[in-house]
């Protein structure tokens, strides 16, 4: 009992505990800070500001870097720093926020770097305030399901990055059940594994089924790092029978929506919780964890989940920006941009999502960015049937998460732990994810209150900005400033010269 109430009260404690075991050693490469990773040439120097965000809350005063490292923390009250003590940047009233932590993008590279690619993608994310990102295993191809293909990877991101990146691998019928073959994969330093359990959208990326998932956790366990699962699964509904028939109007939006069902996740969430009991204290995959990627039915689904938490499986949900700021109703007929999977549902379903993210049962936040060719999103033909399913979104995912988030009071601290803590406790990142001493120096500077259009004039550093579905929409929460252990890799509209992020490995 004492147990189930700290969970429910304490749901980061509950995470960070699942997670302590943890010994993820990162690859720095042996690359110092030097002229062309930083805009900024000093390696030890103070950033000052009103606002700084740290796990003790928000404080006025300034934060020593050493060589990439945040080396000391003082209030203003405690002035104990002066510019006598070496260079200091002070951003005034601008917030000072944890860099942002993206464990859900996909960027393509190698394969399909046409459709975003590492150098497009990262520095995306350096304007975005974003210092880390974890890259999904599928879209790139060949797809990172082996040893030999995270090789490639790791490869393509050489001197391509411009924030650290870690990877996922994928867990596909064909090597589920071949545990060296997994074991490769993860002694490669995947971050944890990926499965679907529906169609990908991709053919080279096979679905599991739940025997495959169970497969999967017996060996994750053994290494303490997470598996990833996009839960929907298929229902010949009546509904979805209708419209292989082809009597709807693939142009109407409703009629996309119609073909993923709330029912798909719930029953593909029903079916996780048989094998997330495995994951508790003493079961026989302990040390495992489960988490559900972008959920977008706040219904039955999420109860399913709330109860599995209660009863002490080692499992987590995420949601997406884009689930929090659009609805069903607003999405024009031919409007592509907005095909997802699973869908955009209505607006009472949005508002519950919020409720449920506020009231932490839903853990995290990611962004989803799945991009591909403007020709495939059909924007033309406006065929939500055909078109690709994914949202482009990766640079404004916090300027999006803070000016929706206006109207439930979000809070920079809420911001901090939805975009940095908590992912970087998922992912298994040690020395990231919070302002403390110690720590990577990965710091967003950002403006909560400036205001802009993103219009043809803004400049997006997405291989694809028209596909983006949040073109065209008026945001406030501009970045300043981001810098990645240490460098500054991004300051108004100007990258460093060379990219010197670093893929992030699990050993
Ligand atoms: C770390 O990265 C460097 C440079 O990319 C590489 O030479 C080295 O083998 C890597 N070390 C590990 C343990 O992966
Ligand atoms: C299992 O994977 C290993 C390593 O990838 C491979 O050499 C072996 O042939 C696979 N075994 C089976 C039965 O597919
Ligand atoms: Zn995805």
């Amino acid at each position: 009992m004492e147990y189930m109430l700290l969970w429910r009260m304490l749901p980061l404690l509950a995470l960070g505990a699942s997670f302590l075991f943890l010994f993820y050693v990162q690859n720095y490469s042996s690359k110092l800070p030097h002229k062309e990773c930083s805009l900024l040439p000093y390696q030890r120097y103070w950033i000052a500001s009103k606002r700084i965000v740290t796990p003790q809350g928000v404080i006025s005063g300034a934060v020593e870097i050493k060589e990439g490292k945040i080396v000391t923390i003082v209030k203003e009250e405690d002035r104990h720093w002066n510019s006598k003590e070496g260079h200091v940047v002070d951003y005034g009233e601008a917030v000072v926020m944890p860099g942002l932590i993206d464990m859900h993008a996909h960027l393509d590279d190698p394969g399909r770097a046409d459709w975003e690619g590492f150098p497009s993608g990262t520095k995306a994310a350096a304007a975005g305030g974003i210092t880390t990102l974890v890259d999904m295993p599928l879209n790139n191809f060949p797809s990172t399901m082996s040893q030999e293909t995270l090789k490639l990877k790791i490869e393509a991101a050489k001197e391509r990055i411009y924030v650290d990146v870690g990877f996922w691998g994928g867990l596909v019928p064909e090597n589920a059940f071949n545990s060296s073959s997994l074991e490769g994969l993860l002694n490669a330093g995947a971050l944890g594994l990926k499965s679907f359990m529906c169609p990908s959208g991709i053919n080279d990326f096979p679905m599991t089924n739940i025997n495959h998932i169970k497969e999967g956790l017996s060996v994750l366990a053994k290494y303490r790092r997470p598996l990833l699962v996009h839960a929907e699964l298929q229902q010949d509904s009546e509904s979805h029978l209708e419209i292989k028939e082809g009597s709807d109007d693939p142009r109407l939006y409703s009629t996309y929506l119609k073909t993923r069902p709330p029912s798909w996740e719930e029953a593909a969430i029903k079916e996780l919780v048989t094998v997330t009991k495995d994951t508790r204290n003493g079961g026989p995959a302990e040390g495992a964890h489960l988490h559900i990627v972008h959920l977008s039915d706040s219904s039955s689904s999420l109860d399913l989940i709330k109860k599995a938490k209660s009863g002490g499986d080692s499992i987590t949900v995420e949601t997406c920006p884009h689930y929090l700021a659009f609805s069903a109703e607003e999405i024009q007929d031919g409007d592509t941009r907005f095909k997802c999977s699973p869908p955009i549902r209505d607006s009472a379903n949005k508002e519950k999502l919020w409720e449920a993210l506020l009231e932490g049962h839903i853990d995290v936040l990611s962004s989803d960015h799945s991009p591909t060719l403007p020709e495939l999103k059909l924007l033309d033909d406006g065929n939500f049937l055909k078109a690709w399913g994914g949202i482009s979104s990766l640079q404004f995912i916090l300027p999006v998460t803070w000016s929706y988030g206006q109207k439930y009071g979000v809070t920079l601290e809420q911001l901090a732990l939805w975009w940095s803590e908590r992912p970087a406790k998922l992912a298994g990142l040690e020395l990231k994810g919070a302002i403390a001493v110690g720590n990577h120096a990965d710091i967003a500077i950002w403006e909560p209150e400036v205001e802009f259009d993103l219009n043809d004039g803004y400049t997006v550093y997405l291989k694809h900005p028209s596909i983006s579905a949040y073109m065209g929409s008026k945001l406030s929460g501009r970045t300043l400033a981001t810098f990645v252990r240490g460098n500054l890799v991004y300051k108004k509209e100007e990258h460093a010269p060379a990219a010197c992020g670093v893929p992030i490995l699990a050993r």
